[in-house]
C-alpha cells in the first residue's frame, strides 16, 4: 500500500512507538488522525510532524472509557480512512497474585477490548475503500507465555488471536489485517526495572524508530498475518508453538532473576 495521501488513524501516538510511527507515516505524506489522552502532548506532536496535504487532527480520550469508540468513530466520520492502527497499550512486571484487579482490567481494557471496538466500528469506513488495512500492534509476549508478564501476556495473545480471525473473516474484501509483533522496545512502557531484568537476562531492546520502520515496511509491501520483529525473539515464537517444553525449560532457568525483579514493586 502507498502512504501518500492516505488518512490513518493511529491510537497511542504519544508514546514510544506511536511518536516514532507518526513521524514515519508522516514523512511518507500520510495524513493522520492522532488519538491519545494527553491533549497538549497530542498538539504539539501534532504541529511538530511533516504534512502534505490536509492537516493533521487529534483526539483526545480514554480508551478504556465506555463511549470512546463512538467518539473515535465521530472523529473520523468525515474522511476517506484507509488505515486504522491500533497501537495503544500498556503493561506491568508483577507476579498474579501480586496484580491489583484494577490493573487487570485496565491491560485487557486497553490491549484487547479497544482495539476490538474501535475496529468494529470503524470497519465500515474502512470496507468503504478499495483497499484498506487495519493493523494491530501486539507483542513477542503475545507468542510466549513470559512470567512477571502473565495479564499482559493474555491480552497480547488474545489480540493475536482477534487479529487472525478478523483476517480470515475479511479475506474477500480489500481491506487486510496486519499484526506486528515488537520484542521490547526502548519507552517508557518499560518501568526501570524491566529494563533493568532485561539487562540481567541479556534481552535485546530495539529503537521505536527501528520498530516504525519494520511497521511501514510492512504495510508498503501490503504483508498480512503475524510478523514478530527480532532475532531470536521470531524464532523464539516459532520454538514456543511447536515445542513448548523447550520454552519451559529455559525460562525456569530465568525464574529467580524474573523473581528479583518483580517483587520489587510487591
Ligand atoms: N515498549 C515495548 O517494550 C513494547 C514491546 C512490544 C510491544 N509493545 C506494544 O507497542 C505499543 C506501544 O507501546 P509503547 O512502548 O510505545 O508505549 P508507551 O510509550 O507507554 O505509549 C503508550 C501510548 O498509549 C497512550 N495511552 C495509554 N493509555 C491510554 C488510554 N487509556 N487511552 C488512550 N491512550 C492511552 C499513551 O498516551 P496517553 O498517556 O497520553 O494516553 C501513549 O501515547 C503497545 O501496544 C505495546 O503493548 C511495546
Amino acid at each position: 500500500m502507498q502512504l501518500h495521501g492516505r488518512t490513518i488513524l493511529l491510537t497511542g501516538a504519544t508514546g514510544g512507538i506511536g511518536r516514532a510511527l507518526a513521524r514515519s507515516l508522516a514523512e511518507a505524506g500520510a495524513q493522520l488522525l492522532l488519538v491519545a489522552r494527553d491533549a497538549v502532548a497530542l498538539e504539539q506532536l501534532g504541529h511538530a510532524l511533516p504534512c502534505a496535504g490536509a492537516p493533521h487532527r487529534t483526539l483526545a480520550v480514554d480508551l478504556t472509557q465506555a463511549d470512546a469508540p463512538r467518539q473515535v468513530q465521530a472523529f473520523c466520520a468525515d474522511v476517506p480512512l484507509s488505515v486504522l492502527i491500533n497501537n495503544a497499550g500498556t503493561s506491568e512486571l508483577n507476579f498474579l497474585q501480586d496484580t491489583l484487579p484494577e490493573t487487570i482490567e485496565r491491560q485487557f481494557a486497553l490491549n484487547l477490548t479497544a482495539p476490538v471496538l474501535l475496529t468494529r466500528l470503524l470497519l465500515p469506513q474502512l470496507l468503504r475503500q478499495e483497499s484498506a488495512l487495519v493493523l494491530n500492534i501486539g507483542s513477542a509476549f503475545g507468542s510466549i507465555g513470559y512470567p512477571g508478564f502473565s495479564v499482559y501476556c493474555a491480552s497480547k495473545f488474545g489480540l493475536r488471536g482477534f487479529s487472525e480471525a478478523l483476517r480470515r473473516e475479511l479475506a474477500d474484501t480489500g481491506v487486510g489485517v496486519l499484526h506486528v509483533a515488537p520484542r521490547a522496545t526502548r519507552t517508557t512502557l518499560n518501568s526501570e526495572r524491566v529494563v533493568a531484568m532485561n539487562h540481567a537476562l541479556g534481552n535485546a531492546m530495539d529503537d521505536p524508530l527501528h520498530v516504525a520502520r519494520q511497521v511501514l515496511n510492512g504495510i508498503e509491501r501490503d504483508r498480512r498475518g503475524t510478523v514478530v520483529l527480532g532475532w531470536p525473539e521470531r524464532l523464539y515464537a516459532v520454538i514456543n508453538a511447536v515445542l513448548p517444553a523447550v520454552t519451559d525449560r529455559a525460562l525456569r532457568k530465568a525464574l529467580p532473576v524474573i523473581q528479583r525483579f518483580a517483587r520489587q514493586s510487591s
